[in-house]
């Protein structure tokens, strides 16, 4: 069964214009709960720690320095299908191309500052729950 929560994290770019509340009420009235939330600046070690998947793609460089920039907010959601639900309420990567209603149509400026990343699997929402929440932290 698909798991019922997964991790996400409010990206500089929208939580220094002040949309984190906006983007956080938007969830919430599709459904998702919020269980844990914590606002922190990443340094660059651990920008390139979490996003270690993305190492030697060309965009690399210029997302650690955009994450580890500015204060940002971690924070992971309950909802049935979690990961899916939450994959179709952000958008795609590029605003230009997410949906009407998506959170990155909405709040983002580009594909590099596209205000709002989600696990992308089951597996990938707990290692990122876990890089960022103790475990009594979340659920
Ligand atoms: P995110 O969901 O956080 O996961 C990887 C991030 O890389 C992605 O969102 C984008 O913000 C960022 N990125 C920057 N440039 C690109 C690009 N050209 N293709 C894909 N992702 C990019």
């Amino acid at each position: 069964m698909a798991l019922n929560y997964t991790f996400s994290i409010i990206k500089p770019d929208a939580f220094n214009s002040g949309k984190a509340g906006k983007i956080v009420a938007h969830l919430e009235a599709q459904g998702f709960v919020l269980k844990a939330a914590r606002v922190m600046q990443l340094s660059k070690k651990q920008a390139e720690e979490f996003y270690a998947v993305h190492r030697g793609r060309p965009f690399y460089g210029e997302l650690v320095e955009f994450m580890s920039s500015a204060p940002c907010m971690p924070f992971i959601v309950q909802k049935d299908n979690a990961v899916h639900a939450l994959r179709d309420a952000i958008g795609a990567t590029d605003p230009a191309e997410a949906a009407a209603g998506t959170v990155r149509k909405l709040y983002a400026e580009s594909k590099g500052r596209n205000a709002i990343h989600a696990s992308d699997s089951d597996e990938n929402a707990v290692r990122e729950g876990r890089f960022f929440f103790a475990e009594a932290d979340s659920l």
